[in-house]
């Protein structure tokens, strides 16, 4: 995954309230999404779970009234003249999934809206997080020696859009028992964390991110604070109609789970993009990018104008939950076909259908592209991640700070597009562009639906 950004600012509701405190202006409903924990031989039982979105995305207001703590892309410095007294002063509150945030469910499906204009704001995009049974924590995953399949309905979600369905090493309370400050936890959606060890968190282990804050020069809701939130990543999906990437990412030295960084371990500028903690590159296996531009798409192979089933297996060394993570296959199902994944066409590669690290090994050296997944433990490093347990993230998102164009098209621009490598996907090098994408496509869509988690062969038919 690449940058992410996003949000949004609320101008007056009344007040409730936890900044990390709680607020009661609204109360907190997480909308309920069912899904599948299969058995061998395919038998499937419902789980009722919900989402909840992140904590980035919600008003954050005085704990003593309706007075914000951030506005746009600000912090009030009275309320914020630090961050501890910040996180001490002001509450997040609850969330109107549907009339604020276009984000609806029903029964297994969840529908992500790009753009809702609310009563008092216009939301830019979305990212929730699927809770356990309890409704108080969130939902931990292990997929080794297991397989996990989702449908996904793209066929509103044009260039430049990213739909997104991965997993993220957080802390299942949210990082509440860390952090004192913290008083939401995971019901307000607060600890994410990624690869990209993303500096726009308004709080990080439950202390506002407010210092040396500066707001984005592109994006009207978002900014910078002097600390970034890092962990593995395990993108499952990142996707539009025009193309899909599935990236394994792994960090070092954060003994696997949620770490604040500063400085040179946050990887953030592009002298030391290699020389933080975090692979931020990952190991892509995106279609097109590996020499086949007919696979997956508009009228495609796999034709993204309808509905597509996205099954994910991770198979370990020994064929059990304890093995090394060995590969990550990719097939997909459609209109009651299995369609195996594309394999790679590239020159100097043998023919790969799935992710290894042979695979990881033999793109970068093809591509010219720094090794940060081997360097910092590849496959077996993202294994031992999910046995410790990760959390399913679904978003939508624009790129303020790339275009989307590394899934999408031509990246990076200053390259020819014939260099091996560069070219990721049909859309144009213009498409991506946020101002574009807000004003024409805020009706864009992605659609999840009927997860499935099992054994490897028992959430499809085939
Ligand atoms: C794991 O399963 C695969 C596919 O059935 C098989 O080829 C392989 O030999 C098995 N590995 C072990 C260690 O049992």
């Amino acid at each position: 995954m690449f940058p992410k950004a996003s949000l949004l600012s609320l101008a007056l509701l009344t007040v409730g309230a936890l900044g990390q405190q709680v607020g009661t202006q609204q109360s907190e409903t997480h909308p309920k999404l069912s899904w599948s924990k299969c058995a061998a031989g395919g038998s499937c039982t419902t789980q009722q779970g919900s989402v909840v979105l992140d904590s980035n995305w919600r008003w954050l207001h005085s704990t003593k009234d309706t007075t914000n703590c951030y506005t746009g892309n600000t912090w009030d410095t009275t309320l914020c003249p630090n961050g501890i007294t910040c996180a001490q002063n002001c509450a997040l509150d609850g969330a109107d999934y549907s009339g604020t945030y276009g984000i609806t469910t029903s029964g297994n499906s969840l529908s992500l809206k790009f753009v809702t204009k609310g009563p008092y704001s216009t939301n830019i995009g979305s990212r929730v997080y699927l809770m356990d049974t309890s409704d108080s924590k969130y939902q931990m995953f292990n997929v080794l020696n297991q397989e996990f399949t989702f449908d996904v309905d793209m066929s509103r979600l044009p260039c430049g859009l990213n739909g997104a369905l991965y997993f993220v090493s957080m802390d299942a309370d949210g990082g509440m028992a860390k952090s004192t400050n913290n008083k939401a936890g995971a019901k307000y959606g607060t600890g994410y964390c990624d690869t990209q060890c993303p500096h726009d968190l308004k709080f990080i282990n439950g202390v506002a991110n407010s210092e040396g804050w500066e707001p984005s020069d592109n994006d009207q809701n978002a900014g910078k604070g002097k600390y970034g939130t890092c962990c593995n990543e395990m993108d499952i999906w990142e996707a539009n109609m025009n193309g899909a990437a599935v990236t394994p990412h792994v960090c070092r030295g954060t003994s696997g789970g949620q770490t604040q960084c500063s400085g040179i371990d946050c990887g953030d500028s592009p002298d030391h993009r290699y020389d933080g903690l975090c692979d931020k590159d990952g190991c892509d296996f995106n279609s097109f990018r590996m020499g086949d531009t007919s696979f997956l798409g508009p009228g495609k192979t796999v034709n993204t104008n309808s509905k597509i089933t996205v099954v994910t297996q991770f198979l370990t060394s020994t064929n059990t939950t304890s093995g090394t993570l060995k590969e990550i296959r990719r097939l997909y199902v459609q209109n009651g076909q299995v369609i195996q994944n594309s394999k790679t066409k590239i020159s100097g590669m043998s023919s790969y259908d799935s992710i290894t690290d042979a695979f990881c090994n033999a793109q970068k050296q093809a591509f010219g592209d720094t090794n940060s997944f081997e360097d910092r433990g590849g496959m077996a490093a993202m294994g031992q991640a999910f046995a410790k347990g990760m959390v399913l993230v679904m978003s939508l998102w624009d790129d303020h700070e790339a275009g989307m164009l590394w899934l999408d098209s031509n990246y990076p621009l200053d390259k020819s597009p014939s260099t091996p490598g560069v070219a990721r996907g049909a859309c144009d090098a213009a498409s991506g562009d946020p101002k574009t994408v807000e004003s024409q496509h805020g009706d864009a869509t992605v659609v999840f639906s009927n997860i499935k988690f099992g054994p490897i062969g028992s959430t499809y038919a085939h």
